[in-house]
């Protein structure tokens, strides 16, 4: 016989949730319990009207918090059966977690659980080492087991035809004032639990890169450290673009990201080319895809890093007043 979830599950299961990505780290998320299953929500309160107007890059967000919830309750053994979008007039709530019959993880979500806590957003330089066939096999398994699909950009050809797509797009956004305004301001110089902190924005930006880098105010590269010349460039999609496939993508992006830690790989995102719908729709086209693509990833083999600061679970818990 299986109850509810429990304050303390939800709270442990909440720490491992918020080290999910966020478009600039804002970790736009909620979680609450509610009639003994665990609710994961977008918070309004944290968008990029900017940025993301339509909400896409919080329902990737949140999707992806939801992965490593998922996970984590299931390696506590109190895995969870989920409903994507449970209350079709409040469609913020993204997923509702109620408990399944209680199991030993898998071997494959200790793995993935493990490495929670070691991803982070590597978007220095890698390696030139390539990514071998069995680590890329085991990426699109990660995305296919989440109902997405990944679809590796390979040849020169390929990936400059992607770069020239992204190129236009972070032109058209960083033309938009207020876009850039949102960009400054998520830029942390001074210690904070949320924003991108310049030590982890990567290197400032060069002529000669062939794939555009967001401004997070990096460090200025070192002679001689120039990208990789044939990065591995990875596609994620949905087949459809509903708010709820938005949800699977994140779901699948944080498996794909967690697969590839697991793995020794690094990742970094760009997003410019799914921002721009005009960019978004060349880059279905020059893929071939039926379905949209949700994320664009840059994997290699990169320098060891540092997760970036998350707020302190409290702030994202609602949970009922307790008359004193
Ligand atoms: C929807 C989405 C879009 C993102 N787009 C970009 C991007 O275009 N460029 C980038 O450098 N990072 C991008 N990121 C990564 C976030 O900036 C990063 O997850 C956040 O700063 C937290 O850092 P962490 O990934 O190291 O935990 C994106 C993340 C998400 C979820």
């Amino acid at each position: 016989m299986t109850t509810g979830y429990t304050v303390s599950q939800l709270r442990a299961a909440v720490a491992d949730a918020v080290r999910a990505p966020s478009l600039h780290n804002t970790q736009p998320w909620r979680f609450r319990l509610h009639d003994g299953g665990i609710e994961v929500a977008v918070d309004p309160l944290r968008g990029l009207p900017a940025t993301d107007p339509t909400g896409w890059g919080a329902r990737i967000a949140c999707g992806a918090a939801l992965f490593n919830l998922r996970l984590a309750l299931a390696v506590a053994g109190t895995p969870a059966t989920v409903r994507l979008r449970p209350y079709p007039a409040d469609p913020d709530v993204v997923a509702r977690l109620v408990p399944d019959v209680p199991r030993r993880p898998t071997p494959t979500e200790q793995g993935l659980y493990g490495a929670i806590a070691h991803r982070f957003s590597n978007r220095a330089p890698f390696w030139p080492d390539p990514v071998p066939a069995e680590a890329r096999w085991r990426l699109g398994e990660a995305a296919r087991a989440e109902q997405c699909w990944l679809e590796l950009v390979i040849g020169a050809s390929a990936v400059n035809a992607l770069a020239e797509v992204a190129r236009s797009a972070h032109r058209v956004l960083e033309r938009d004032p207020a876009y850039v305004a949102e960009r400054v301001e998520w830029i942390r110089s001074e210690p904070a639990p949320d924003g991108v902190p310049a030590a982890a924005g990567g290197p400032q930006s060069e002529p000669q890169d062939l794939l555009p880098q967001r401004g997070f105010g990096g460090r200025n590269r070192a002679p001689g450290r120039d990208f990789e010349p044939e990065p591995l460039v990875a596609v994620l999609g949905t087949p459809g673009n509903t708010g709820t496939d938005q949800v699977v993508a994140g779901q699948a992006l944080q498996r794909v990201l967690l697969t590839a830690t697991d793995a020794g790989l690094g990742v970094s995102m760009l997003s410019q080319p799914i921002e721009v719908p005009g960019a978004r729709e060349a880059l279905r086209m020059s893929l071939g895809r039926f379905g949209t693509p949700q994320m664009v990833m840059r994997i290699g083999y990169g320098q060891p890093g540092r997760a970036t600061p998350r707020r302190p679970v409290d702030e994202v818990l609602d949970l009922p007043v307790v008359p004193a």
